[in-house]
């Protein structure tokens, strides 16, 4: 080994610096999650924790304007469903509710852009579960085989109203089997499946469940039982290889960065496309610790989204996709 070798080298320059970087980011990368309301006036700053927006058609129309002349190229819906549409079962998924309002209405305007939906039930139960609730005795658990059978239903229905890309979030066992299975039957090949492969119980969903009312978890109290435990990481590369074998056509690791040992690895072990999700409680907390001064809330999203590229994912869906969409465009790194 040479005593010659001067690391800083090729840190000495800007140009140098991006002549070696080995990651990189564009307005493409970005998803944006919005949710959706049939209120007439959007709520900003509707989560306490966090500033995001609970959206009107009206301003999420505009806000996807916004997003297209930004560069980005993909949006993730969630909806704010009305307490007296919930049920126990969720059945209101199935229905014509104001997701597939706001796809039909979304479609007229031939906007380029890809839309993808969130399959789970937790928007749509009075519960606060992603799947169906059932009990023995004073236990109570989530069925696993019901659960699948109306998600698969719920996956056709939106793809059918539009939606490009559907997401299981529900860690249910074989829910992409079925999705694949009715969307042969249904004629529904060209639909995309973005499977939650990995995602964690994790308390950083809090401003999320803020949003759609699933705060209170009922029956159960939390969701330990479908959703991953923080502890392991074997077993997240089960579940990719799992997801990858029912035919995902591409898996998202969820949180992102307290997860990033397991996008890594993700990335070793699968040649499918990764999305990395940084979610509500991570954006939160870098909103809340830059309005309180501890760093720029630029410097802080660009850092975070290079971590995700570095570790593997090729996008990420993130509530900051504008600004870093803004950011990319017009700063120099
Ligand atoms: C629904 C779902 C959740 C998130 C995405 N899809 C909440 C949960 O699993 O409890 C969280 C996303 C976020 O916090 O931004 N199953």
């Amino acid at each position: 080994m040479t005593s010659f070798k001067r690391h800083r080298t090729l840190r000495s320059t800007p140009w140098i610096r991006d002549l070696i970087s080995e990651s990189s980011l564009s307005p493409k990368d970005f998803i944006l999650p919005l949710f959706i309301t049939n209120e007439n006036e959007p709520v900003y700053g509707a989560s306490s924790t966090a500033n995001i927006t609970r959206h009107s058609f009206k301003s999420a129309l505009s806000t996807l304007e916004q997003a297209i002349k930004l560069g980005i190229k993909a949006v993730f819906l969630f909806p704010v469903i009305p307490n007296d549409c919930k049920n126990n079962t969720g059945s209101h998924a199935l229905e014509e509710n104001l997701l597939v309002q706001f796809l039909n209405v979304a479609k007229e305007y031939k906007f380029p852009l890809s839309f993808c939906v969130d399959i789970a039930l937790d928007p749509y139960t009075n519960h606060g579960h992603d799947g169906i609730i059932q009990s023995h005795g004073d236990t109570f658990y989530v069925d696993n085989d019901a659960t699948n059978e109306t998600l698969a239903q719920m996956a056709v229905h939106f793809a059918r109203a539009g939606a490009d890309v559907l997401c299981p979030s529900d860690m249910m066992d074989g829910r992409i089997d079925e999705f694949k299975k009715a969307f042969s039957a249904a004629n529904l090949h060209s639909k995309a499946v973005f499977s939650y492969a990995a995602k964690y119980a994790s308390c950083l969903y809090g401003p999320f469940r803020q949003m759609v009312g699933a705060k209170k978890l009922q029956g159960l109290e939390d969701k330990k039982t479908y959703q991953m435990d923080p502890r392991n990481s074997n077993e997240a590369l089960s579940e990719i290889s799992h997801d990858e074998q029912e035919g995902a056509d591409a898996l998202i690791i969820k949180p992102g960065l307290a997860y990033l040992d397991i996008l890594a690895k993700a990335h070793q072990k699968t040649t499918l496309p990764l999305l990395a999700y940084q979610v509500s409680g991570e954006y939160a907390m870098i909103k809340l610790a830059a309005k309180e001064g501890v760093f720029s809330e630029q410097d802080a999203f660009l850092e975070t989204a290079y971590a995700f590229k570095r570790a593997g994912a090729r996008s990420i869906i993130t509530y900051a996709a504008l600004e870093l969409a803004q950011w990319v465009n017009t700063t120099q790194i």
